[in-house]
């Protein structure tokens, strides 16, 4: 059920790409059905697009998909991004970072005119409360672990690569960790705190002031949310 949730998420984001937009594409499985479904607007309606990936796997499957990529270095906004998320408030701020492609993904999000996200209605909460990932460089892991520590954090654990030894690497050749604090009253508030750290690249709150709109699958169809 919650595939075909997250499905007609995608869709319904998909259908506001336009003509000669340059698109965000985030990282997820929510987001594969929209890779998915805006392949099948290029394919079958012509629609003329360029795509910044979020991640190598984004990157791989728009081209599967047959989707034009682009850089940063070619534009310096993009029209559109859709990506998923792996908690999202009642005020739409967000916890990301769940596949470990939290930077790229933060960088084109705000990055964006619009910002749209894509979830089934099990990501819905209240308030975020899920640990938060945060992208450490690798030479200064344990300096930023023990800053969190200071700061309050219930707990702290370095993200290990699935099915092998050692830390998951993320596309930016960084270690993860995923930062426990319980309820988060203040997101804003706290996205600025850790990243002030040194040693963290950037970290998967992503406060409601860089939400467009949300696109939730439910049962009964597709609810939009804005703030
Ligand atoms: C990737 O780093 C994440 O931010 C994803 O957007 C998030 O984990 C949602 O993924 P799913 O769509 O697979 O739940």
């Amino acid at each position: 059920m919650s595939e075909k949730l997250k499905r007609i998420a995608a869709e319904s984001a998909v259908k506001e790409v336009k003509d000669g937009d340059v698109v965000g594409l985030g990282t997820g499985s929510t987001t594969y059905y929209a890779i998915r479904a805006l392949g099948d607007r290029v394919r079958e309606e012509g629609l003329s697009i360029k795509a910044i990936p979020t991640s190598v796997d984004t990157r791989i499957h728009a081209l599967e998909f047959g989707i034009p990529i682009t850089t940063f270095e070619e534009f310096d906004q993009v029209d559109i991004a859709i990506d998923g998320a792996d908690q999202i408030s009642e005020k739409l701020d967000l916890v990301k970072g769940g596949g470990g492609a939290l930077f790229r993904e933060k960088v084109v999000a705000s990055n964006a005119k619009r910002f749209i996200v894509i979830a089934d209605e099990s990501k819905l909460t209240k308030r975020l409360s899920m640990p938060v990932p945060i992208e450490v460089l690798p030479f200064a892991w344990r300096v930023a672990e023990r800053a969190l520590i200071k700061m309050g954090v219930k707990s702290v654990a370095m993200r290990r690569a699935k099915g092998k030894v050692g830390p998951l690497i993320t596309d930016n050749g960084n270690y993860i960790l995923d930062a426990d604090f319980g309820e988060i009253s203040e997101p804003e508030k706290l996205e600025t705190e850790m990243n002030k750290i040194v040693g963290v690249l950037e970290n998967g709150l992503f406060p409601s002031s860089m939400v467009s709109e949300v696109h939730l699958g439910t049962k009964e169809g597709v609810r939009i949310l804005k703030k």
